[in-house]
């Protein structure tokens, strides 16, 4: 097996060649997603970063693009986003019938000795995001701050101006525009109200409707570098208000993050600096999102050479509240679901000892989508295995003691790159109190995707095993049950 074959994913996005971390300004517009990326073009580890760029018309068979935005006197291109400027309000703007693309990034500039200063620069696009010209008047924000980035645009439909959210630190900054070159700065929300470690990065701040009611919240999303559920960078979120001028987290909301901080927008290791699609109109309301499938702790080391890194499924984003308040949901994006072609099903299995549920004559367990359904989950506790000749496994499911979902890498294959890779057993606790229990599979080469009850819980992980995984069996952790239904997809990506 070359590294092609064994490690590019099917269907997952990667640059051909070079590091990649973040997502950025990532758009829709005219039939086409844009997704551009941190990206180091000449070398497999990072360094000055640049915009990669990628399209697709469903977010999920991706084509990469020439570089978009290079460094320059100012610095080199961290992470930011993009807006279409429908109304040329930046009056970038110059054929009557196109909107601008205008981008808002941050420039990193190394002084040398320690010394940096992170700005916040804009540029506009003539060619639906192809290329970018920089503004004249560079950088729009300068505090002469050295942790101070990230900007993620919204469009404020309430108040009619631009609205941007920036990572400072240890707070999250708000700003607002009229025209997307003057910013003012509105208000901070501070590092007291989540998760203490690391330093926040890649904020984003949307409005979502609450599923089946007419009420509508604001999302706040913070992205910390250290300190994550299982370890090492990880992405949280906040539910709240936003008034045209701060963000306050509703009180409900708040009195259940203090009393258990259990709201991450993934609680596997590799799923970070996650933001929305702008200007992608749902019927539904619900947003789009996509995150960095690895994690800060072993990022530059997984055993790729040609390329480094590949994002996460594009998912879908929709807010509910029940008994246990408010929680974002996370699905695959339904755009997956065009990609379905062979499918096998099986009903009322029962589960004794290792139980076979499919092998790679009949599926190819390197693109495939499974669904499971198990009923009365409340004394059942499971094992799934996903096994190759060589004896590598990952292993993943529900433990009934903890009320735990987890994710146990540590036999996956090669794990020795890195001692932060495989140190323990990712877990998350349930917390839907349904006695049905649902979960979707999404596999390809290198990664896992699991949404356990219709996206409250989410884990995502990467895995290098020695040769493709061969087999999918489940192992009851006690008495035998019946697993209700499991239907498996095969997924034609490529
Ligand atoms: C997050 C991050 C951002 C920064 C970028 C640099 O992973 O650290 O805060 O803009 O990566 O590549």
């Amino acid at each position: 097996y070359s590294e092609e074959d064994l490690y590019r994913p099917n269907f997952h996005f990667t640059p051909k060649k070079a590091w990649m971390n973040d997502p950025n300004g990532m758009f829709y517009y005219n039939g086409y997603y844009h997704l551009y990326f941190q990206y180091h073009p000449d070398s497999n580890v990072w360094g000055p970063m640049h915009w990669g760029h990628a399209i697709s018309t469903d977010m999920i068979s991706w084509t990469e693009q020439p570089i978009a935005i290079y460094p320059d006197e100012l610095g080199t291109i961290f992470s930011g986003s993009a807006v279409v400027d429908i109304g040329n309000t930046s009056g970038f703007g110059k054929v009557s019938n196109a909107a601008p693309i205008v981008a808002m990034y941050t420039n990193h500039l190394d002084k040398g000795e320690g010394s940096v200063n992170q700005t916040q620069s804009i540029a506009y696009s003539h060619d639906e995001g192809k290329t970018f010209t920089k503004y004249e008047n560079n950088p729009v924000i300068d505090a002469n701050l050295k942790d101070f980035r990230d900007p993620k645009v919204t469009w404020d439909a309430d108040r009619n101006k631009w609205v941007m959210v920036l990572a400072a630190d240890d707070k999250i900054m708000f700003y607002d525009s009229k025209d997307l070159k003057e910013w003012k700065l509105l208000s901070d929300f501070k590092r007291e109200e989540g998760s203490k470690d690391g330093v926040w990065e890649c904020p984003d701040l949307f409005k979502l409707p609450v599923l089946g009611t007419g009420e509508s919240k604001w999302v706040l999303i913070v992205s910390i570098g250290k300190g994550g559920p299982n370890g090492g960078s990880a992405t949280q979120y906040f539910i709240g208000d936003f008034d045209g001028t701060s963000f306050v987290m509703d009180k409900d909301f708040e009195t259940a993050r203090n009393k258990e901080n259990n709201f991450w927008v993934d609680f596997g290791r590799d799923n970070y600096a996650g933001v929305t699609w702008s200007n992608a109109k749902r019927k539904d309301g619900s947003k789009l999102m996509l995150g960095w499938m690895s994690n800060w702790d072993y990022a530059i080391k997984v055993p790729t050479e040609t390329w480094r890194s590949a994002m996460t499924i594009a998912r879908e984003v929709n807010l509910q509240k029940d008994e246990n308040g408010y929680k974002l949901l996370f699905q695959p994006v339904k755009e997956l679901n065009n990609y379905r072609s062979i499918k096998y099903k099986k009903e009322n299995i029962s589960i004794r000892g290792d139980t076979k549920i499919i092998d790679a004559s009949t599926m190819d367990l390197a693109s495939a989508e499974i669904q499971f359904n198990i009923s009365d989950v409340i004394d059942k506790g499971f094992t799934f295995n996903l096994t190759n000749k060589q004896g590598d496994t990952l292993a993943f499911g529900y433990n009934k003691a903890d009320k735990n979902f987890f994710v146990d890498r540590t036999k996956s294959g090669k794990t020795g790159f890195s001692e932060n890779f495989a140190k323990g057993v990712s877990v998350a606790k349930r917390t839907s109190l349904s006695p049905d229990m649902s979960g979707t599979i999404i596999l390809d080469k290198t990664s896992i995707e699991l949404f356990f009850d219709n996206g409250e819980t989410v884990m995502t992980e990467i895995f290098f095993p020695n040769k493709p995984y061969t087999k999918l069996s489940i192992i009851p952790e006690a008495q035998e049950f019946i697993l209700g239904s499991i239907e498996m997809n095969k997924l034609n990506i490529n």
